[in-house]
This record gives C-alpha cells, structure tokens and sequence, in this order.
C-alpha cells in the first residue's frame, strides 16, 4: 500500500495490514464508483484555489490537465484504483504528486476527506436520480402509449384476488403510468432537494481561508451550497436515505406490476404471455416456461427496503464526521446498481408481453355487472341501497349491457369510459421537460 495521507513523519511504525485491510477493503471497491466525481470536484475546488490565489493560473493549468487525465485514463482502464490506496480520495492526491510532485501535494489546502466524499456522493445521487428520473419517464411513456391503443380492450378487474367488476386493459396500463409519472415526480424532487453543494466545508468546521463556496457550487452545477460546516458532515446518510426512498417508491411499483404479470401469466389467469427472451426453463421440468425474470425483479423492493433499514440503523451518530459514515456507501450504491438495472428491463417488459382477449373476456362473467347495474338503477332514482338488493337478488344477468358498452359507460373521469390520458400525458411531459 502507498503511504497514508495521514502518515506523518512522527508516525513510528507502519499500520498493521489486517487492520488497514478492514479500513479500507470494501471502501476502494465503491471509491471507482465515485472516483469521477471526486476527480470533477477536485478540478473545481483547485479552481476556487485559484480564485483565492492559492494556486496561480499555470498551476491551475497543470492540475486541471492532470485531472482531465485521470479521468480519461480511469475510464479506459489505463489506470486503476487498486488496494494499494487508502480510498479514492488518497488516490487522486497521490497520482497528482507522482505527476506534478509539490503541486500536487497543494490539492488538499482548504479541505477534507469528509467534504471530499460528501460532495462526490451528492453528484453521484444527483447522476442516479436524474438516470432514475429518465427510466421512470420511459416506463410511463410505454404504459402511456400502450393504454391508449388497449383502452377499450376488457379486462377482469379484482378486488381481494376475486372477480369485481368489468375494467379495460387501458385502465392497468394507465394505473401503472400514473404511478410512474409519480415516481418521476419524486426522483426530480429529491434531486432538487440534494443539490447542494458541501465542498469547502472541511473537516465540518470550515478552514481559515475566505474559500469561493457558492462558486464551486455552481462551478459543480449545484444550485445552492450547504451552509452550515457541521450540517455537510451531518446530513451524509440522511440525503442517501431519501435517494434511496425516492428509488423505492418507483421498485415498490414495480414489484406490484411485477406480481400482477406473474400471476397473469399462470395457467391459472392465462391472461398474458410475457416475451420470450424474459422468460426461462426448469432443469428438470421440460414442459415448464417460467417467469423468473418478472420474480427477480418482484425481489428488488425487499433489497431496497433492507438497504433503507441498514442506513436507518448507521444513523444513531452523535454530530460530526464518524467512520460509520463510510458504511452508508455500501447500501447506497448497492441500492442504485440493483434498482436501476432492473427499472432498465421493465420498458421492453412492458412493450412487449401480450394479452389474451379470449381469455380475459371468459373471465368477465355475468355478475361482474352488478354493481354498474345497481348504481344506474340508482342514477334513475331508486335509492341505491334498494338498487344494491334488488341486484343481489338476480346477479344472472348483464342488465342488457355488453362488455365495451358497460366499459364506455363507465365515464367517472379516469375510469375506463373517460381514461384521460391527455392528463396524464400532459403532467408526463411537463416533468419530461425538467428532468436534466
Ligand atoms: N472513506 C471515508 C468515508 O467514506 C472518507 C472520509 C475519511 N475521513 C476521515 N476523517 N477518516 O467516510
């Protein structure tokens, strides 16, 4: 391992390895996660250096062009973060000296590891929900797009798993849409709530120099900074639980979609055939075709929720930077790999699993009516709790209606005779323009 940051000429022996090992083992492995942004935010706090005279032009040039190097050769495999640093953060100081010897060693002037990673983590929270953001948008756009083409197509719907009422494939599809147009919502919104700035705030107490703050912030493309020194070291874990709360609403929709494709794709429901390519065999079992990828992307949710629990748990801190910091890296990048990498299959999912017409219809059996019976015996002036037993008595008949005319006369706005899905379409396009 290269020398510690922290070695210092004083230091009498070197540190045990097994020790070193616990440290830092799993925390290099993240730091290639976040290096990019601890590169971009080091070339913005070297140009707030320069701002303040502590590096001049020429310096500036020379670590910015390191910097740009780094991150190129980082990206190409060229040069790598391997076990013989400390962390990332280590590792940029380091491969600065090596290039420019002093000037390298200046980076550090006026800050810590603490603002270093927190401002890396809040970059990379604001790549993830923008990407989470796009996915979402995606997911509705497909589930938009397809409920308009199926709106009037006849669907069982259920209450309690038992037959309730004709519905139109249009109204799931749109139901899911609009949940995804939610999930949007929230992602954009955790992600204007996040972005700000802690760089210049040090070890979370500021340092002795009159640091540019608000413009490294924007230099980084924050919108604000985070003022308060000791609230930068503080919120770390806190924003990471509200970035993995916004993802977990958008897996907790996917695990119902999920369930519901799983359980109409039985022999039981029959009501859909999911895609080839998402579906697998049994090793044993040659007549089986099974869902598995519709299951594992059901089990995300429970993953997210523990990674929420993991972090609620690292919390009880007292104020100020503690190394149990480091551990709220692990359930948040887990977190985001594992989310986004499945919200990634669900718009192919969605486009291209089919319904069966047939069968869905079979399933909208004759008693499924009663209620649009009793309550258009209501709208004609009987009281409905007359209407409701009158029904109940002869639950045989459709009362004259067939199917699509039950589902066009159902016009409560949002139900399947009036969808409105310009509505939806229109609040998707509004968030579609504001996300980065
Ligand atoms: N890997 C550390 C973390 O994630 C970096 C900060 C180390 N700071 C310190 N004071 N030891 O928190």
């Amino acid at each position: 391992m290269n020398d510690f940051l922290w070695k210092k000429t004083t230091t009498p022996t070197a540190p045990d390895e097994a020790i070193m090992a616990f440290l830092a083992g799993e925390d290099i492995v993240l730091d290639r996660v976040l290096l990019l942004f601890d590169l971009q935010a080091s070339a913005a706090h070297a140009r707030g250096l320069k701002r303040i005279g502590v590096l001049t032009g020429e310096e500036l040039h020379l670590v910015e062009d390191a910097l740009a190097d780094f991150a190129r050769d980082f990206e190409s495999g060229k040069r790598t973060l391997g076990a013989e640093f400390e962390d990332g953060h280590s590792a940029i100081e380091h491969w600065l000296t090596d290039e420019l010897g002093d000037l390298g060693r200046k980076i550090h002037t006026g800050r810590s590891r603490n603002d270093q990673v927190a401002v890396a983590l809040r970059l990379y929270m604001k790549a993830q929900l923008a990407d989470l953001g796009d996915l979402c948008a995606e997911v509705a756009g497909v589930l938009l797009e397809r409920a308009s083409a199926e709106a009037e197509l006849p669907f069982p719907g259920y209450t309690h798993l038992q037959r309730a009422m004709p519905s139109s494939a249009g109204l799931w599809l749109a139901g899911h849409a609009e949940a995804f147009i939610d999930n949007l919502e929230l992602a954009q919104h955790t992600r204007r709530w996040l972005d700000a700035s802690p760089l210049g705030t040090a070890s979370g107490f500021g340092v002795n120099l009159a640091l540019p703050r608000q413009e490294v912030a924007e230099d980084l493309g924050f919108s604000r900074w985070v003022v308060n020194p000791q609230c930068a070291q503080n919120s770390r874990g806190k924003v990471e639980l509200q970035a993995i709360g916004a993802l977990g609403a958008a897996t907790l929709d996917l695990q119902r979609m999920a369930w519901d494709l799983s359980l109409f794709t039985t022999q039981e429901f029959d009501f859909i055939r999911l895609p080839e390519r998402y579906c697998t065999g049994s090793s044993i079992m040659p007549n089986k075709r099974n869902p598995d990828v519709v299951e594992l992307l059901r089990a995300v949710h429970a993953r997210i929720v523990g990674s929420q629990v993991e972090l609620q748990g690292l919390l009880s801190l007292p104020s100020g930077y503690q190394r149990d910091l480091q551990a709220t890296k692990p359930p948040l990048i887990r977190s985001f790999e594992m989310g986004l990498r499945a919200l990634r299959l669900l718009p192919g999912l969605l486009r291209d699993f089919e319904w069966r017409p047939e069968r869905m219809r079979e399933a909208i059996t004759a008693e499924l009516h009663a209620t649009d019976r009793a309550t258009a015996l209501a709208a004609s002036g009987v009281p409905f709790r007359k209407a409701y037993q009158r029904v109940s008595e002869n639950l045989d008949g459709n009362g004259g209606h067939s199917v699509e005319q039950s589902l066009r006369e159902r016009i409560s706005p949002g139900a399947s005779g009036d969808l409105r899905l310009d509505l939806l379409k229109e609040r998707l396009d509004q968030f579609c323009q504001e996300n980065p």
